[in-house]
């Protein structure tokens, strides 16, 4: 199979293309603007015969139509994805998650390809901290921040360009990933590199907002089973049970690292940060059969710090900045 893949120099989409090199014989071309996001370098040292980069915006409908044109599949991955900066500014996000998931819609259409869209359990807003309910296929649509609410509507392109034009498209909506290759401006890497760099890790309010952790080798492993025997037009959550409050992580990250687990800031908080996100993944277990591989967070955060600690070269150009930024609006 030849799979087109968008925004495969990021962190999902990086992780996603080593998955595939390894688990499967498909061809790969990846498609990425190499935004601040998107990283080259986390494409090295795969089968060259196997792998084709091309440098370009999902917005780019000629680019898109072409390479769409060549491939079996389209796993769209590419967005701006990160919340803070969405608050800061949303434009870029309405930009490419927007219009950017609609030009793939339109050459999936016109070329008769089969399209994965990959989105966030964000969409379906926040649950309360003390709500025992998880977010199901069902919950609806409640999105928070301008991040959220752009992938939500690139959601629904995709549902109607199902029941309208009859395109033969999927959805996966995921917990927060965590694993090798992930941008510094994100919590966890931010972390561990703040620890690297004898700075003290930064927790927005009082810590108490919580998330439901996955390995990204896991969210990639269903993406490929969602494509390979998903339902069209359907919908499923990825998660693997790992809800945990934000401080407890940073406490495990410091713990990890060999300092005493109360060497945190308390910084100032995200305004409309979501409290609590948790999935009920059992449609995907169920219907797929599909499993978690990383059941223990704490190994996996644990590789996950070695390596950062090993790939220093990997993150050091764009920490400096990062923290700028953050310093700057007091977090
Ligand atoms: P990322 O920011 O690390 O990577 C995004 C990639 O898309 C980068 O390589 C960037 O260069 C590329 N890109 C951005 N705009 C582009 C454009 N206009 N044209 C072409 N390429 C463009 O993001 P990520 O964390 O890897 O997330 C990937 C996808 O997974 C996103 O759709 C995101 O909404 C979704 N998701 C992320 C998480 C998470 O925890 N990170 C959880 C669930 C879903
Ligand atoms: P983030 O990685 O930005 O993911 P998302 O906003 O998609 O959940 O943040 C994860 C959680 O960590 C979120 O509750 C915000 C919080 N956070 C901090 O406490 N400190 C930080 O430095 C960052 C970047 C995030």
């Amino acid at each position: 199979m030849r799979l087109l893949v968008t925004g495969g120099a990021g962190f999902i989409g990086s992780n996603f293309v080593h998955q595939v090199m390894r688990a499967t014989e498909h061809q790969v071309v990846v498609i990425d603007k190499l935004t601040y996001a998107g990283n080259a370098d986390s494409l090295a040292g795969l089968p060259a015969d196997r792998l084709r980069l091309v440098r370009a915006d999902v917005c780019d409908g000629g680019a898109v139509d072409g390479l769409v044109a060549e491939c079996d599949a389209i796993v769209h991955f590419a967005a701006e994805s990160h919340n803070d900066n969405s608050i800061d500014d949303p434009a870029p996000f309405v930009q490419t998650n927007l219009v950017g998931t609609f030009r793939l819609l339109e050459a999936a259409r016109r070329h008769g390809k089969r399209f994965h869209h990959v989105s966030t359990d964000e969409v379906y807003g926040d649950l309360e901290l003390d709500d025992p309910s998880k977010f199901t296929p069902e919950t609806p649509y409640n999105p928070s921040s301008p991040y959220s609410a752009s992938k939500a509507g690139s959601d629904m392109l995709v549902r109607a360009w199902v029941r309208t034009y009859g395109v033969r498209a999927t959805i996966s909506n995921c917990s927060n990933n965590y694993g090798p290759r992930q941008h510094v401006e994100k919590f966890i890497p931010r972390q561990i590199t703040n620890l690297l760099d004898g700075r003290r890790p930064k927790l927005y309010g009082t810590g108490a907002n919580t998330r439901d952790w996955i390995h990204v080798d896991d969210h990639n492993s269903a993406v490929l089973a969602i494509l390979d025997r998903g339902r069209i037009g359907q919908t499923y959550l990825i998660g693997s049970d790992g809800e945990l409050s934000n401080k407890r992580v940073v406490e495990l990250i410091l713990t990890e690292m060999g300092r005493p687990a109360d060497e945190y800031d308390l910084v100032k908080d995200r305004p409309g940060h979501d409290l609590r996100y948790a999935i009920d993944a059992s449609k995907l277990r169920d219907e797929l059969d599909w499993r978690p591989a990383y059941r223990d967070f704490r190994a996996g955060l644990r590789a996950t710090i070695d390596w950062y600690r090993n790939n220093e070269s990997w993150w050091r150009p764009a920490k400096r900045e990062v923290e700028a930024r953050y310093q700057a609006k007091q977090q």
